[in-house]
């Protein structure tokens, strides 16, 4: 090969290297997935996005980035409950949807889930058996783990987002106490939506405040 040869291969090589890691930061970082009608595009889907759309409504300012939609598609154990809460029969125009209280995964890692939980690949058993013994046992604990430490971390943004401060009923006892005792939302709201699991750390803390 003549050096000018190597030289336009280098070029060309490197272009595609540069469209790759700019394609990469987009979809991990800025994209947002806010039509329905994306997953329908390859699928067919089950559930009305409606019913757990997001909702602009209490911070208008900050929609979130990522996949917005397909959530009980992949999460049906989780949207049946959540059909079942107050949260979700409520009728007030501040009813939240899952990316209320909830980030949105991106669309790297939702393509990923997609694909690597596929039968043909063969690892099966997680997101999309929900109903399953492993996910009671060990998915689901493992995962609210980690949304818990979320809410932790974040001093229950989410929930703050929407229950605005001067609209809680901070007269309640059980509130008197929180607020002395510095706590967040999350620490005495835990299974509010979700049937979710145990928190023998916090269920104890409350037994001991008399909650
Ligand atoms: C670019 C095409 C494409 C798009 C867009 C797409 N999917 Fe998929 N999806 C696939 C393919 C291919 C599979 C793998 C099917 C298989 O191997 O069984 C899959 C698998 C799935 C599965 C697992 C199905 C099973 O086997 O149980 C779920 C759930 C899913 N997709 C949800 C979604 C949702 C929700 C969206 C929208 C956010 C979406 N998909 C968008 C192509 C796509
Ligand atoms: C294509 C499938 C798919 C879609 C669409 C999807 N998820 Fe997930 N989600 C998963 C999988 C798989 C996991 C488990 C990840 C793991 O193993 O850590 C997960 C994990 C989670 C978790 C647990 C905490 C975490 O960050 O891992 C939450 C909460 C969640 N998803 C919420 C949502 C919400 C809300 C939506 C819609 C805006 C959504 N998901 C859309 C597949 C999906
Ligand atoms: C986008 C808005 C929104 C978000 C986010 C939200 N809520 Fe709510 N919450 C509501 C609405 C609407 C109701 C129902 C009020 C009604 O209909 O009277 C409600 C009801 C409640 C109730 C009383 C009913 C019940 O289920 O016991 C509690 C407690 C509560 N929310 C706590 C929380 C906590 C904790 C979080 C965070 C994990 C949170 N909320 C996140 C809007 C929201
Ligand atoms: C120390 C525990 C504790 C903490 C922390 C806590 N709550 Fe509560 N909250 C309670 C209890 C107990 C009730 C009464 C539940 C009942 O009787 O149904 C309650 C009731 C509520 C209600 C329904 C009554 C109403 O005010 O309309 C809402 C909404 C609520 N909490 C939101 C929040 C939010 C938002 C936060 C965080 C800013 C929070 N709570 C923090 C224990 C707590
Ligand atoms: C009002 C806030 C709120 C809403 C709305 C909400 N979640 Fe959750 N979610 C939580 C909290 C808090 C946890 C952590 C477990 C717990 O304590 O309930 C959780 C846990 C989860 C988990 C971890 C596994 C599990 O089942 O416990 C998944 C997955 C999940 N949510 C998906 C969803 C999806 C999908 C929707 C919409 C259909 C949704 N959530 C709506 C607050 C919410």
């Amino acid at each position: 090969m003549s050096t000018n040869n190597k030289k336009g291969l280098l070029v060309i090589l490197g272009g595609i290297g540069f469209v790759v890691i700019l394609s990469y930061v987009y979809f991990a970082h800025v994209a947002k997935i806010t039509s329905p009608f994306l997953c329908e595009f390859c699928h067919n889907t089950y559930y009305d996005y409606r019913e757990y759309a997001y909702n602009p409504k209490p911070t208008p300012a900050s929609s979130p980035r990522g996949v917005l939609f397909g959530c009980a598609e992949c999460h049906r154990g989780p949207f049946r409950e959540f059909k079942n809460s107050d949260h979700s029969k409520s009728e007030k125009d501040t009813r939240p949807g899952c990316p209320n209280c909830h980030k949105p995964h991106n669309v790297i890692t939702a393509a990923r889930f997609m694909f690597t939980t596929s039968p043909l690949i063969g690892i099966t058993g997680d997101a999309m058996q929900m109903d399953s013994r492993a996910w009671d046992s060990k998915m689901k604990p493992r995962l609210d783990k980690k949304v818990r430490d979320g809410f932790l971390k974040s001093n229950s943004k989410a929930c703050t987002d929407c229950h605005k401060e001067k609209e809680v009923d901070w007269d309640l006892e059980a509130h008197q106490i929180a607020k002395k005792e510095k706590m967040t939302c999350i620490e005495c709201h835990f299974n509010l939506v979700h049937k979710g699991s145990p928190w023998p750390e916090k269920e104890e803390k409350k037994e001991k405040l008399g909650i």
